[in-house]
């Protein structure tokens, strides 16, 4: 690979909200990116990596109001923020920029009129809720009522947690705003809508074109069937985002100028390191461009972001690489378990290459979700990385340096070993290029087993205290060294710091795989010293402490739900007489199957087996469980409540669960020895 030319590449990653702090799940995304990318700088590609806040938007102008500030200053320090978690993460980026910036108004600005004038822009008149006292339209969930199909109170906007129905914003019963709490009234607007639908044969091609993973071009089809729309891209003042060339009051949605960003923020590093943007963007550009997503943005991304490219007379993606979502020990991350942990609370605790190696040894090429689970990372990190890696480098490297002076031997004594791990390079290369990262690291890990081995083998503990064997202790350790820096190369996109450390460790130049091809012979290296600390169990546990309180102190998120805080408690019920409580039929009941279910954003598909029947029940739980974590467990639950037609179809009982909903949900377990079937009385 080192004789081909140097591929352009220019890579992203999601431009994170500028209204929150930076989370691992997040990191998930970061990591990968920043891995791949180091990746191909290291193959000597000629390749950008950039990325910015997201910065524009409803919820975004509320924050500021809350807080009293401008959105500009808002935004200011949260890109202080995060730039400083990235910058801890190692994420090396080569800009990082800000939507709200000169070059994306301009960039928006041109390719909405090039867009208009090549006829894919309508106007049409739209009703919308509108808060008469913020004197602003209100997107769907910053509007609160009742549900108008079980009456359940304080649901939000479109849909209803409760009973899973989905319903109009004007259908909700006694709506009331979320800003002000003013009942909202209806109000007309003209909005400026994208011709989606123009491109439907484009973007069939396209998404068929080898630009997207297997699962998301069938995905894709999906929403092919279900039909394309126009899309709403204007949004009324008050707004903060870049007002709609000549209008007096439309904005350009968020979701607009938000994949623009991606371009000026290489337009604000072209300006700066005078690079030719045009070679990366134009049409006839053979420049490769990635874009690293969430599965829950595949969308906008795939089929909104390809159009407006090829309609503004721009290149389309080479790829859309997207990733699943991280759970944190097999659950949705929860701020009442401690679960949801911000970027800047990690690294107030643990090594952050210590997570960059755990996400790149569970990343594979596709969407499915991954799982942090917090003793297995722990024993992960310690047997991989401190006992078998860096465990290779002490073993030899106090030899070297006390009776050979820190020399190295004059020719490696095992060629074909040497040779075995150099080949396995390309193995590993291609697996670093496919995204195929946890095969990477399996394969580098193998190799790890085999050089301790090896020196298991040679035992130079052994050899040292015996006479005219003192050649054989620094050729074994020689050996041990150069397999070492072989793996410590492979490892290197992930591990950076680390890297840099065993660089200056081994004093032989940059880790490269191009410099593998020659061993290291009769050189010098400095002292050892520790590269990587085990990771404690008690640190673990402070930090998920420490991310329990912050849900106290933690900063409002208005795009989120507001839940009431963990110490309210809920208010008793009024009295009932033991008649009443001896009709509820409570049963144990094992959870077969979880599944989620197509459509509803919260609700999981249980199959709850009873012993003699099994019951299909639709429950509101997705938001704390994933539905592997559930499969296989004991639960209570009401046996003979009348079956429920939901939109999803017959729900015929209930689980039990406590907490106030969302997140903060947890279902109730029988203790051991209870078997389906039996009854709670
Ligand atoms: N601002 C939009 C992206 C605009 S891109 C033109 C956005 N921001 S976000 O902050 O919500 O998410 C940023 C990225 O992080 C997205 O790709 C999202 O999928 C990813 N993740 C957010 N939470 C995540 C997990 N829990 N797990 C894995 N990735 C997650 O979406
Ligand atoms: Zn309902």
């Amino acid at each position: 690979m080192s004789n081909s030319s140097p591929r352009n590449i220019l890579i992203t990653s999601a431009l994170p909200y500028a209204n929150g702090s930076i989370h691992i799940g997040h990191m998930v995304e970061y990591i990968q990116t920043d891995i791949w990318t180091r990746f191909q700088k290291m193959q000597g590609n000629n390749c950008y990596y950039v990325c910015a806040d997201d910065a524009h938007g409803t919820p975004i102008m509320l924050r500021a109001q809350n807080e009293g500030v401008t959105p500009e200053e808002l935004i200011a320090n949260v890109a202080k923020e995060h730039k400083a978690d990235f910058d801890d993460f190692l994420i090396d980026f080569d800009n990082f920029h800000s939507t709200h910036s000169d070059e994306n108004r301009e960039l928006s600005t041109e390719i909405y009129q090039k867009l208009r004038d090549n006829g894919y822009i309508t106007t049409r008149t739209i009703e919308q809720a509108y808060d008469p006292e913020r004197e602003m339209f209100l997107p769907d969930r910053f509007i609160k009522g009742t549900c108008p199909k079980c009456g359940a109170d304080d649901q939000y906007g479109d849909n209803c947690e409760v009973c899973g129905a989905t319903y109009s914003t004007s259908e909700l019963k006694n709506a009331v705003s979320a800003v002000s709490g003013a009942t909202p009234v209806n109000r007309e607007s003209e909005h400026y809508f994208f011709k989606l639908t123009e491109f439907e044969e484009m973007l069939k091609r396209w998404t068929h074109g080898g630009h997207l993973q297997e699962e998301v071009s069938r995905k894709l089809d999906e929403w092919f069937e279900a039909g394309l729309q126009e899309w709403d891209i204007s949004r009324d003042a008050p707004y903060f985002g870049f007002r709609i060339p000549d209008t007096e009051d439309k904005y350009f949605y968020v979701w607009l100028d938000a994949p623009i960003g991606y371009m000026a923020s290489f337009k604000n590093l072209c300006e700066r390191e005078d690079i030719d943007f045009d070679a990366f963007w134009s049409d006839d550009s053979n420049a490769e461009l990635y874009h690293f997503i969430g599965k829950d943005i595949i969308y906008f991304h795939a089929l909104f972001w390809p159009a407006m490219l090829h309609g503004a007379g721009f290149r389309t993606p080479t790829a859309i690489n997207a990733h699943g979502f991280l759970t944190v020990n097999g659950q949705k991350m929860s701020k009442s378990r401690g679960t949801f942990i911000k970027a800047r609370t990690w690294l107030d605790h643990l090594n952050p290459e210590a997570l960059r190696y755990y996400f790149a040894a569970k990343l594979g090429r596709g969407i499915e979700d991954l799982d942090l689970n917090l003793d297995d990372f722990r024993a992960r990190v310690n047997s991989d990385l401190v006992g078998k890696v860096v465990n290779i480098a002490s073993r030899c490297a106090g030899f070297i340096t006390k009776k050979f002076d820190g020399k190295l031997s004059d020719s490696c004594s095992e060629m074909d070993l040497y040779q075995e791990f150099v080949t396995q390079g390309d193995s590993i290369a291609k697996h670093y290029e496919d995204r195929d990262f946890g095969r990477a690291i399996r394969e580098i890990m193998a190799l790890a087993d085999q050089a301790n081995r090896y020196i298991d083998e040679k035992k130079p503990w052994v050899l040292a205290k015996q006479e005219g064997k003192q050649q054989e202790v620094q050729d074994a350790c020689s050996v041990g060294l150069n397999l070492f820096r072989a793996l410590m190369t492979y490892l290197k996109p992930v591990l950076p710091v680390m890297a840099e450390n065993v660089e200056s460790f081994l004093n032989a130049g940059q880790l490269s795989w191009d410099a593998l091809q020659q061993p290291l012979e009769g050189t010098a290296i400095n002292k050892f010293r520790p590269l990587m600390q085990r990771v404690e169990e008690k640190d673990t546990l402070a930090m998920v402490e420490e991310s329990k309180e912050s849900l106290q102190t933690g900063a409002k998120q208005p795009e989120t739900k507001q839940k009431p805080s963990a110490d309210t408690v809920e208010p008793i019920s009024p009295e009932i007489q033991f008649d009443d409580f001896a009709k509820i039929d409570l049963r144990v009941a094992r959870i077969e199957k979880a599944a989620p279910v197509e459509g509803a954003d919260r609700l999981l598909q249980l199959t709850l087996d009873l012993g003699s029947e099994k019951k299909n029940v639709f429950a509101g739980i997705k938001s704390a469980y994933t539905p592997e974590s559930l499969e296989g467990k004991l639960t209570v639950m009401v046996a003979n409540l009348a079956p429920r037609k939901m939109r999803f179809g017959m729900s015929e009982g209930m689980v039990l669960a406590a907490g106030p909903g969302g997140d903060d949900l947890f279902i109730l377990h029988p203790d051991d020895g209870a078997t389906p079937g039996m009854r709670i009385k």
